[in-house]
């Protein structure tokens, strides 16, 4: 799952790692506390990582950045959308359904989009 750059990929194996937690607290019954707090966690660490690939974007001049930064605007607020409706009780437990939606958007898009920029940034330097 490699793209060539090691602190992007040690943010995806840590963003997979979270992912995991929520499906386990999911399947072993965890309260709504506890899985909230992953969900936050996994929110913040998201955020900051799309930042860092955001920033060697504009630092290595990538052309698609505006294209791949609309797309981790999209999930942010997907996410941001399943943690309010939690939350708020609309939503009584987060089903595997979502769970399985996550996982498959961040493994496609780390191995889709994410895989393309690793070329581009190697060649200006940034790994
Ligand atoms: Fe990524
Ligand atoms: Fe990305």
């Amino acid at each position: 799952m490699s793209v060539g750059v090691e602190v992007l990929d040690h943010d995806h194996m840590a963003l997979v790692g979270m992912v995991n937690t929520l499906f386990d607290g999911i399947q072993s019954g965890q309260g709504k506390d506890a899985l909230g707090k992953i969900l936050d966690d996994l929110l913040e660490y998201t955020t900051g990582h799309f930042k860092r690939e955001e920033d060697l974007f504009a630092q290595a001049g990538y052309p698609e950045a505006a294209e791949h930064t609309a797309r981790h605007e999209a999930l942010r607020a997907q996410v941001l959308e399943i943690r309010r409706m939690y939350l708020a009780g609309a939503t009584p437990t987060l089903s595997l359904d979502v769970m399985n939606f996550l996982k498959r958007w961040l493994v496609d898009h780390i191995q889709g989009s994410d895989r393309k920029y690793g070329p581009f940034l190697n060649a200006k330097g940034i790994r």
